[in-house]
């Protein structure tokens, strides 16, 4: 059975499937990373409240967008079940919360499920959320990564994002880093993918 992916605009009811791929995504990506203690400690349903929250507030520019994972090919027999459909990322993009770079605009996260990277989903999505802050005439964004994360350092660079910044965070009482990519013209990064 073959897999359709589709992104679109989040709904209240997503939550808690949002809930579920960024606390799976955050212990597997950062794993070795941050404390295995405050990763274990993950709550979806704390997470899920909160989306729940944000979801409700959502208009306009601040946007979080999922992407739908549909097995095609079931029976379209009369009575037949409608195919599984599965939450399996998510980004969420807006104003820039400010901070060290002068971007206008920025991607606050962007998850996948480990069984969904590497296959142009990321790309997909990323180019979205570019389309939708440019359609609020937002024309540049920044995005936040961990220091220690290499694959999302290699992502935002292969998507044209430059290195533009860096920050402390704190978390779990220890010390680490972010760092910063930049686009100054966000209509590169909206034409990535067709999508
Ligand atoms: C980072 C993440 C969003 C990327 O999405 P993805 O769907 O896996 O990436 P894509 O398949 O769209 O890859 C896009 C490009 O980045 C490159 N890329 C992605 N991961 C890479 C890696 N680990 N090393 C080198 N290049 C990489 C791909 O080769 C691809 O380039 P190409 O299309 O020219 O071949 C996704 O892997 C993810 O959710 N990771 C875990 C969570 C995370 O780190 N989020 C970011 C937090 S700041």
């Amino acid at each position: 059975m073959a897999v359709e992916y589709a992104i679109r605009p989040a709904r209240f009811e997503d939550a808690q499937a949002i809930a579920g791929v960024h606390v799976e995504a955050w212990r597997a990506t950062y794993a070795g990373l941050l404390p295995g203690e405050y990763l274990s400690g993950l709550s979806v349903r704390e997470r899920a409240r909160n989306r729940r929250t944000a979801l409700a507030d959502q208009e306009g520019v601040r946007q979080t967008f999922v992407i739908e994972a549909r097995q095609t090919g079931a029976s379209s027999r009369k009575g037949a079940k409608a195919a599984p459909v599965r939450i399996v990322g998510f980004g969420d993009c807006g104003p820039a919360r400010g901070g060290p770079t002068r971007s206008t605009g920025e991607f606050y996260a962007i998850y996948l499920a480990s069984d969904v990277q590497n296959i142009g989903l990321g790309r997909a999505l990323m180019a979205v959320m570019a389309r939708h802050l440019l359609r609020y005439g937002v024309q540049d964004a920044v995005v936040w990564a961990l220091g220690g994360n290499r694959q999302a350092h290699w992502f935002y660079e292969r998507l044209g994002g430059m290195a533009c910044g860096e920050r402390p965070l704190a978390i779990a009482g220890q010390s680490y880093s972010e760092v910063a990519y930049c686009w100054d013209d966000l209509t590169v990064l909206a034409s990535a993918v067709d999508a």
